[in-house]
């Protein structure tokens, strides 16, 4: 999956980076101009080198990013109103950049007290990247990898994609004045993600199969010199998103918290942050990795199955993963079932010392309600994270006095067809049979109808109380 013939970079290069094959037995370099999403000599999958472990100025950094807050409401400078390009410093772009922005990043960090308790923990806060330009965690990445799509001098940008990925690729190549072409699997895209492709001129390709299928066309496309892939293969994504863990230390005044816990799809997101987190670390700005844990749904769990059959004796991260060939779950999002970035994601958690798990639909369901009690939302992707924050404190490795931060990846808006059947009692839980079985939520608040009446009105209100 390459255009061109990439020549290999020079280790003493200078400028911002380089591209680096994380297979340790190749470890070959390659230019960040160079259009690659996998290694052209052994196939593996690549990462940005910064530079960041030969840098001192950790401490000057910290300063220079505290003069630079969220001013999206006084000024347009990407340097200071993005969440992105605030950490410049650490990104693999020069000063003069096309740096394309939505003025994504800066996103809140929410106390969530109900969630807490019903984890069992004494404190909770949950990193709302659902705050983004286009609802979910994709943009932060997105303005990274569209960036470097106009440096490539690229003119189309391609993805495969659940929802997310499309509806930010959509809206980046818009802005950045590239074509987007999308790939969905046909059914199974919530409708808000699909309007939203729509929406921003996005040509939506409908194809008959699911994500896996899309991303192996996707891996095919990539080798056309018109195109340039847009999914967290390209490491240039993982750039974006890994500032996410810049933004959390900053909100949590620089000290770490004992756990960071992401739900898991294709796995670029918990790479992201275990690589922004490990870049904090070489730099001295922490002393200590937050445990990375990712939280996969039991029907699309490939990690969360090796991680298991590792037993948690890991000194090499095995050569392959047994992919889930028919994967289900509700959670759309997270429905896959062959994760490209799994070496990488499984790296940063084992380095961290976090853990790999799944959950079930029902678990899954009611804690995506109980974050909606605290009045914060999130699409249902992002609920594993409080669902297996629950279940790690119950197999207690997380302890009720930890400080833990959950990361909800889209809004709430993302999928209301979830929502609506889950206090309606219709949400019916995939089976191998296909026939599904309905299941009731723990929390659900179906409506009520009432006649159009004072007295009637007057009577349910005192049914509620
Ligand atoms: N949460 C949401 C809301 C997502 O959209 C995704 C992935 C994930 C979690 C999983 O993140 O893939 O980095 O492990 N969505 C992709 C998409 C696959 O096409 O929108 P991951």
């Amino acid at each position: 999956m390459m255009a061109g013939r990439p020549a290999c970079a020079d280790e003493t290069d200078a400028g911002p980076g380089l591209q680096r094959c994380i297979n340790g037995a190749c470890g070959r370099t390659y230019a960040l101009r160079e259009r690659i999403y996998v290694c052209p000599r052994c196939g593996e999958t690549l990462e940005i080198d910064c530079h960041v472990g030969s840098r001192t100025d950790g401490r000057a950094l910290r300063e220079q990013w505290a003069t630079r807050p969220a001013l999206r409401t006084r000024t347009n400078d990407p340097r200071q109103a993005s969440g992105v390009w605030r950490y410049l410093e650490l990104l693999p772009f020069e000063a003069d950049a096309p740096f394309v922005t939505l003025f994504e990043g800066n996103t809140p960090l929410f106390d969530a007290p109900r969630s807490a308790e019903y984890c069992g923990v004494a404190a909770l806060r949950l990193k709302h990247q659902g705050y983004n330009p286009t609802g979910s965690f994709k943009d932060t990445g997105m303005a990274a990898a569209m960036t470097q799509a106009l440096l490539t001098g690229a003119r189309t940008a391609v993805c495969a994609s659940t929802g997310n990925t499309a509806a930010s690729l959509a809206a980046y190549a818009a802005r950045a004045g590239l074509r987007a072409a999308i790939l969905l699997p046909r059914g199974q895209v919530s409708s808000s993600k699909l309007a939203q492709s729509l929406d921003y001129g996005a040509l939506v390709l409908e194809i008959d199969g699911n994500f896996d299928a899309c991303m192996r066309l996707v891996a095919e496309l990539g080798d056309d010199p018109s195109i340039y892939v847009a999914n967290s293969i390209n490491p240039f994504r993982i750039e974006g998103q890994k500032t996410v863990a810049f933004e959390i230390l900053e909100q949590c005044h620089w000290r770490v918290p004992d756990h960071v816990v992401v739900p898991g799809g294709n796995l670029g997101n918990s790479t992201a942050l275990g690589k922004g987190f490990s870049e904090l670390l070489d730099l001295g700005l922490i002393d200590r990795l937050p445990k990375l844990s990712v939280i996969q749904a039991d029907g699309a769990a490939p990690l969360a199955r090796l991680f298991a059959s590792l037993g948690g004796a890991v000194d090499r991260i095995p050569e392959k993963l047994e992919p889930v060939e028919n994967p289900q779950t509700l959670a759309t999002a997270i429905k896959i079932g062959a994760p490209v970035s799994w070496k990488k994601s499984l790296r940063a958690v084992l380095r961290s010392g976090g853990q790999i798990i799944s959950v079930s639909e029902q678990e899954l369901a009611d804690a995506k309600a109980i974050i909606g009690r605290d009045s914060i939302g999130c699409e249902p992707a992002s609920a594993t994270t409080v669902a297996g924050i629950k279940k790690l404190v119950a197999a207690r490795s997380i302890s009720r006095q930890d400080d833990v931060v959950a990361v909800l990846t889209g809004h709430a808006l993302k999928d209301p067809g979830y929502m609506i059947g889950y206090h309606e009692g219709t949400l019916s839980l995939p089976s191998a049979s296909g026939e599904g079985s309905a299941f009731q939520g723990r929390f659900r608040n179906a409506a009520a109808r009432v006649s159009a009446d004072k007295a009637a009105i007057l009577r349910s209100l005192e049914r509620q109380r």
